[in-house]
């Protein structure tokens, strides 16, 4: 048994004997254990803090003496004058190993943070990302040694980092000299660790200690919205986050009429793909500004996106996805420069596409399991980001299934009479009272109900403009509850309903959930055809998850996950009523927020996760909704409200929906035709 002294450090557990006079952060790299340096140990840095506990430890067996680490030197002295060090805090690479001892080493030292994310069943990130910063002395120029500065510089990295076969671009030459002289031969390196396709590359070089960070982007590259977070690289925190409209939209609203633009035009898909990194440039110009940083020091860039955004952003014409077989150019991942890409942050920067899953599945969706792991889950979850398509993944441990299916852009409000996107005014929650069929909701940016003290003054600013994606889903399924639809999607007239809210409108009926032509604003309906498009995109929502439930075997789900902006305001009992989503237990319904831009956001942070989602998509199983046959049968089944054979039965025991049936027409008499309310 070793009679040097043991070093325990916490939280890790890792423990070892060492000789007396070891630098605890020698001892920690020894063991494996995660402590932070920048300086390699020279005292400049400051990221090697760590807590020496004192006492009787029993839970380890060692008791701590007040002498078991060497005393405060003068380097930690002059540090802690300049800059401040916490009471208790030592530096790692200052203290040696005099006795037992017991080393803490706080979250904000350790290399590999976690970000904490908020949701229970959400795993966090922990950071590991793919540049990391080096400070180093290079040896001088030797006139009887003769050798170039960048080879001595490469020897430096290689000697305390253990970073080899190092590469540089062009432009660190460029720059490389003066700044060596500069920094009189220590310097700061940004270094590129490099990955399946590349060696580990020098991205950035300061003189002397650099004592800032480099950044990342995590892009979600939508058809309609572009939302991106500016990481920091190395505490993992999110500096700043913004979004713009897709300038493509000038092309078409949706995918597909994209892809027919790129036909019809000659050089169309130039076009786009040109407009695509206008706004990206001008996403990355928003976002450094927000964050105060400049665009040069983000040196890491990841992208997710559906095929065809995939295809327009890298310049590739999208003519193969718009027609069997959906073949993609490529379905790997891509590991590129931001200069191929004309993208304007540092010219070396590294650029990751995640790989696509199939030709109608794409990055966002392999992101989406990146971040909700359908791969490591016990039970089985489906995980459905609801956007003009919808993106469906099944699975647990044994395996994950996917497909997508064409929704339209119903859900976010197009198509619908009343419908606008998101916004302050826009009506967003619906309730119908099942006795006098009296409507009350509530307005994005107002707290109240519209029956609530308050509610007239409050909304006056914004107005009540019209009714967004989660607000039809709502009305529609509270009309449902309150026996004013009928399971086919036919609005009851007044004589067959009993209130004069449903109004005769052209052949069928409509539903007044506000009127604000008194005061000029408008008049807010709910008419058959907005009903048809929401059962169009519904039906086609569940048939693809249907599908995969067949594919899989099974007849029910343990969990549901709603992925996308809007999944984050849908709520689960109205998507169940209106059928959307599979029967399961309403508290197993849960919102993921923006899991695809989450994905980004941990391929950008942890360069392990890059080659797990590789590995994880080459496992995930494709279905092609469109030559399933029993996606049709699915999908009639599935436009009725909320399904015509399906039982519901988690559903039939907290709601009775009401067997009504308006098929053969209503009686006028009651009733009113469309006109303003006065
Ligand atoms: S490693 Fe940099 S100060 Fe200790």
């Amino acid at each position: 048994m070793s009679t040097d002294p043991l070093v325990v450090f916490t939280p890790s557990g890792k423990r070892g004997h060492f000789p007396t006079g070891t630098p605890i952060l020698t001892a920690a790299r020894q063991l494996g254990v995660d402590l932070d340096s920048v300086c390699g140990g020279r005292g400049i840095c400051s990221k090697c803090q760590i807590t020496p506990g004192l006492g009787d430890f029993a839970k380890h067996g060692v008791s701590v003496a007040p002498d078991a680490l060497s005393e405060w030197n003068s380097v930690e002295e002059r540090y802690k004058s300049k800059r401040g060090l916490i009471e208790g805090r030592r530096l790692g690479c200052q203290a040696t190993v005099q006795g037992d001892v017991v080393i803490d080493v706080p979250p904000e030292s350790q290399v590999h943070k976690q970000v904490v994310r908020k949701r229970a069943e959400a795993r966090d990130i922990t950071v590991n990302p793919s540049t990391k910063l080096c400070y180093v002395e290079v040896q001088e120029p030797d006139m009887h040694e003769p050798s170039g500065d960048l080879e001595r510089l490469v020897r430096a990295i290689e000697a305390e980092w253990g970073i080899t076969n190092i590469h540089a671009d062009l432009h660190i030459l460029n720059v490389m000299q003066p700044i060596l002289r500069k920094g009189e031969w220590k310097v700061t390196v940004a270094v590129h660790l490099g990955d399946e396709e590349n060696p580990p590359r020098i991205m950035h070089i300061w003189p002397g200690y650099y004592d800032g960070t480099v950044y990342g982007i995590a892009v979600d590259l939508g058809s309609t919205t572009i939302a991106g977070h500016l990481c920091d690289l190395i505490s993992g925190e999110v500096v700043a986050s913004s979004g713009i409209m897709n300038p493509q939209i000038r092309f078409g609203e949706d995918l597909m009429s994209r892809v027919s633009y790129g036909m019809m035009n000659t050089g169309g898909a130039q076009e786009m793909t040109q407009a695509v990194r206008e706004g990206m440039n001008a996403l990355i110009t928003q976002v450094a500004s927000e964050g105060q940083i400049d665009k040069q020091l983000i040196v890491d860039a990841v992208f997710v996106c559906n095929p065809v955004m995939h295809h327009l952003f890298l310049g590739i014409d999208p003519f193969e996805l718009g027609q069997a077989p959906f073949a993609l150019a490529t379905s790997n991942a891509m590991r590129l420069r931001a200069d191929d890409l004309h993208l304007g942050i540092h010219p070396s920067a590294r650029v990751y596409l995640l790989p696509c899953i199939a030709g109608h599945v794409g990055a966002d969706a392999a992101a989406v399991a990146l971040s909700e792991a359908p791969d490591k889950s016990e039970d089985l979850v489906l995980v459905v980001d609801v956007g003009t398509n919808a993106e469906i993944l099944l699975g647990n441990r044994e395996k994950v299934l996917a497909c997508s299916s064409p929704t339209g852009p119903a859900f976010e409000g197009a198509q619908i009479t009343a419908g606008q996107r998101a916004a302050p005014g826009a009506i967003e929650r619906v309730e119908i009272d099942p006795t006098t069929k009296e409507p009350r909701f509530r307005i994005i940016g107002v707290d109240a109900w519209s029956d609530e003290d308050g509610f007239t003054e409050a909304a006056a600013a914004s107005g009540i403009t019209g009714i967004c994606g989660s607000g039809i889903i709502e009305a529609i399924a509270e009309m449902r509850m309150a026996g004013l639809l009928d399971p086919s999607g036919l609005i009851g007239s007044a004589a067959q309903t009993g209130t004069d809210r449903c109004i005769l409108d052209g052949r069928t009926h409509s539903y007044v959930l506000h009127d604000g032509t008194e005061h000029d604003g408008p008049l807010i309906t709910i008419t058959n055809p907005d009903i048809r498009a929401i059962q169009m995109a519904k039906a086609a929502l569940y048939s693809g998850a249907r599908l995969l439930m067949d594919k899989f075997g099974v007849e029910s789900v343990d969990r549901v996950v709603l992925a996308g902006a809007f999944g984050a305001h849908i709520s689960p009992k109205h998507a169940m009523v209106l059928g959307m989503i599979p029967d399961a237990p309403l508290d197993k319904v849960t919102s993921a927020g923006n899991a695809a831009g989450t994905g980004a956001r941990i391929a950008l942070l942890n360069r392990d996760a890059r080659g797990e989602i590789e590995e994880t998509v080459r496992r995930i199983h494709k279905i092609e909704t469109a030559i399933e046959p029993r996606f049709q049968e699915h999908f009639v089944n599935a436009s009725a409200i909320p399904n015509a054979v399906e039982p519901f039965p988690i559903l039939n025991s907290i709601v009775t929906l009401p067997q009504v049936s308006f098929n053969t027409g209503g009686d006028e008499k009651g009733g009113r035709r469309r006109r303003r309310r006065g």
